[in-house]
């Protein structure tokens, strides 16, 4: 189980969040693409979780809150929502967004999911889609979790699963390292895109934190667009992660690291236009 602490983590978090502030707007900017991407994984997540009418549900890491919208119109008005992310930047969206949507029963509020800012037994469900791989010491954002929910209360998260099902992070992952002038890192290194992507750890990780009835289903979320070049588009505009590994490099290399990403990612061009393969793991559990 790799999940020791060799490195500074609130220095990894403020980097953290100064990468996802300025990734905001192209990660809101891309919310079509990644609610079409993540449609399937979203309403299982909640189904998981027990989203039902009339909830009090937490979503950590919420994002620009695409699959806040989708908790809030599940829950309705006599349902409630705190989206918190460690972000300002993009939690800024999801409030507009959920603003312009017309929902009236969500709150926003910027916190570390390693330490939240809310009272114990206070939800029936939290939710965490693609968010707990970032954190630092994973679990103790799931205690976190197993603190703030009511007794009975569920829990569902997603994360990447294991390099090999999820090709494409590798590529941009090791063009990346490549380009910075770093040697390759251990994909399960805390904090990183596939960091709890090995398999049985979130399980186990689940379990330590008190977690019963732990059980993860394996989701296969292929990334369909029109080509190579419409993925790193994505990935350029809002993919903190990439970007943090290439921001010392000045522009020039930079583009160098992101032609190649594009020339090795168009191996996965087909008929239609093009589709990266990705594997996701919802992990489900209860207080
Ligand atoms: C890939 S985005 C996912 C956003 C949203 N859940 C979605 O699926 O569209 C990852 C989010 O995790 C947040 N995050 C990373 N580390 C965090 C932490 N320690 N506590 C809370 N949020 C964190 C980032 O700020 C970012 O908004």
């Amino acid at each position: 189980m790799n999940t020791a602490m060799n490195f500074d983590a609130e220095a990894f978090k403020t980097a953290t969040r100064s990468q996802w502030d300025k990734a905001a707007p192209g990660w809101n900017a891309h919310t079509p693409q990644i609610r079409s991407w993540l449609r399937q994984a979203t309403d299982a997540m909640l189904d998981m979780a027990g989203v039902t009418s009339g909830a009090q549900v937490l979503d950590l890491a919420a994002g620009a809150g695409d699959q806040t919208l989708n908790i809030a119109a599940r829950i309705g008005p006599a349902g409630r929502v705190l989206a918190t992310d460690l972000s300002a930047g993009i939690l800024d969206f999801a409030e507009v967004n959920a603003a312009r949507a017309g929902y009236h029963n969500v709150d926003v509020r910027v916190a570390d999911g390693e330490s939240l800012p809310v009272d114990a037994a206070s939800f029936d469900a939290v939710v965490c889609r693609l968010g707990l791989m970032f954190f630092p010491n994973p679990l103790r954002g799931l205690q976190e979790i197993y603190r703030v929910l009511k007794p009975g209360g569920g829990v569902c998260t997603v994360v990447f699963s294991n390099p090999a099902a999820n090709p494409c992070i590798g590529i941009l992952l090791s063009t990346a390292f490549k380009h910075a002038g770093l040697p390759p890192r251990d994909p399960y290194a805390p904090g990183g895109l596939l960091s709890l992507g090995e398999p049985g750890l979130i399980d186990e990780l689940f379990r330590e934190a008190g977690f019963k009835g732990v059980a993860t289903t394996k989701l296969a979320a292929p990334f369909r667009l029109p080509s190579a070049k419409a993925y790193l588009d994505f990935v350029r505009a809002s993919a903190s992660p990439i970007q943090q590994i290439l921001s010392k490099l000045d522009a020039s290399a930079a583009e160098a690291a992101w032609m190649e990403m594009e020339e090795r990612l168009s191996a996965y061009t087909n008929s239609d236009g093009w589709e990266g393969p990705n594997e996701l793991l919802l992990t489900a559990g209860r207080r």
